[in-house]
């Protein structure tokens, strides 16, 4: 299955998915990697490995309809079947999560519904979770519709916080959970396990 990944940073969640596939823990092929970001290190891990790489941003163009053709015309040529969100900060356009219907995946580094939403993202969410006081963070990996941070969840892991954790050592050990679920996540809709009624996910037993 040829997979796009959306990606504005460093591009860790990328890294993942390519080691995943490498070491045959996942059967698909990284086609496109996508940023808004000129500087992304995903753009450069993309290129390190081969991957076509493009900086596509809304400012590029003089009207939405033009951006949208324009991803559009890049995904359909490389037979895209499934989007992966990995770090994207930018939210997917309408038409597009339309045209991908059920076939566009996020990870968000806590437990939805919580701390997720318009400005979480990054470190900001981790904070977000230490000044509430929560005594469980996490990983959710879900499904994109049209609302922000909203659609069916495929899989969560829990993380504990710790009395002495800081933003950045929650974010590192929410970060590994990430690493190593999305992979696994990703492999199920390869495998074609994955079976969505309304908000709910099932995931069918391997045969
Ligand atoms: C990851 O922690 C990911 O969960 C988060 O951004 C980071 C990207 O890291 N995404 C969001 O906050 C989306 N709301 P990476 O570039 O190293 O994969």
């Amino acid at each position: 299955m040829n997979i796009a990944v959306f990606a504005s940073g460093r591009g860790s969640n990328l890294m993942a998915i390519i080691n995943a596939i490498k070491e045959g823990r996942l059967n698909a092929k990284v086609a496109l990697v996508i940023s808004n970001n000129s500087n992304a290190g995903a753009l450069e891990i993309a290129r390190a490995n081969g991957i076509d790489a493009l900086h596509i941003s809304r400012r590029q163009f003089a009207s939405d309809e033009e951006y949208i053709q324009k991803l559009l015309h890049e995904l359909k040529t490389r037979n895209i079947e499934l989007i992966v969100l990995a770090g994207y900060m930018k939210k997917i356009p309408p038409e597009i999560v339309r045209e991908y219907q059920n076939r566009i995946l996020n990870i968000h580094p806590a437990l939805l519904p919580a701390f997720g939403g318009p400005g979480m993202y990054g470190i900001n969410v981790h904070k977000a979770v230490i000044d509430y006081g929560v005594k469980v963070t996490g990983v959710t990996v879900h499904i994109v519709d049209e609302e922000y941070d909203h659609g069916p969840i495929v899989m969560q892991r829990v993380v504990e916080v710790r009395d002495d954790d800081t933003p950045e050592s929650l974010a590192e050990r929410v970060l590994k959970v990430e690493h190593e679920i999305y992979p696994q996540a990703i492999e199920l809709f390869v495998e074609g396990r994955v079976v969505i009624s309304g908000r709910k996910v099932f995931i069918k037993d391997e045969n």
